[in-house]
């Protein structure tokens, strides 16, 4: 069945952000981001199921803003590694039959429908593991300890990788029981040698981190950019 389940790691903290809150709580035109990124799955009618990897203190409340909806939550962990673990291993409980993992960041809460249709559809073509990207147009430098510059990489064979990322669940069990931390889950998969697959991304599916990215993504949500 094409159809995905999507765990959406949701725990951090939200420091760099600064809105003494968890970030996927905080509101983009009254309604909490992570709020935002699970409609945007589940409107794009490839997920038919998410679950949630809330602060673990806040999971009573998480859950009553997803009431409704076809939403589970769980207690994330310390680090973005942990809280997907925590949600993979319960989606492997709850979905025995799922095929199809996705995993999206609260903080990209304005993923066009177009792109979850293009991780799933990929991955139910038979890619074990699909990231979508973006060509890099800064010119990007590698720097030492003292930020003096080493080299400066071709930029024709760069992408910044976004998320949702979809796996085949069997691999991503397999790549979160390695026992290794990365920034993204493809890094894992990586890890086990398995070859990691890229569709076009959107520039809409940026990471909320800062002040900054807040206002860019306020005005992709009213300006539908
Ligand atoms: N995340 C998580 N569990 C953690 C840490 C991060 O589920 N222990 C999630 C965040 O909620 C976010 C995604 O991973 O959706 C990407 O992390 P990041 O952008 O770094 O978010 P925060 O950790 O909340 O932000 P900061 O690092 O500024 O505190
Ligand atoms: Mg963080």
């Amino acid at each position: 069945m094409n159809s995905a389940v999507a765990l959406v790691p949701a725990a951090g903290r939200g420091e760099r952000l600064g809105y003494g809150m968890p970030k996927a709580l905080v509101p983009v035109r009254g309604v909490p981001l992570l709020v935002h990124a699970v409609r945007g799955l589940l409107d794009a009618g490839r997920v038919r199921h998410v679950v949630v990897a809330a602060p673990p203190d806040d999971v009573d409340a998480v859950s009553a803003l997803v009431g409704g909806l076809p939403v589970d939550v769980v207690p994330g962990g310390a680090d973005r590694t942990a809280s997907v673990g925590a949600a993979l291993r319960h989606a492997v409980a709850a979905f025995p039959d799922v095929r199809i993992v996705l995993v999206h960041d609260a903080a990209r809460a304005f993923t066009p429908p177009e792109v979850v249709g293009r991780v799933v559809d990929a991955v139910a073509a038979g890619s074990e593991a699909v990231v979508p990207v973006l060509p890099v147009t800064d010119t990007v430098k590698r720097v030492d300890a003292d930020g003096v510059v080493l080299d400066t990489p071709d930029r024709a064979a760069l992408r910044v990788v976004q998320t949702p990322q979809g796996f085949a669940v069997d691999t991503l069990v397999r790549a979160h029981g390695s026992g290794v931390s990365a920034t993204d889950d493809a890094g894992l998969v990586e890890k086990l040698g398995v070859p990691v697959a890229t569709v076009a991304g959107h520039p809409s599916a940026m990471k909320v981190t800062t002040p900054h990215d807040l206002a860019v993504a306020e005005k992709v949500l009213v300006e539908g950019l």
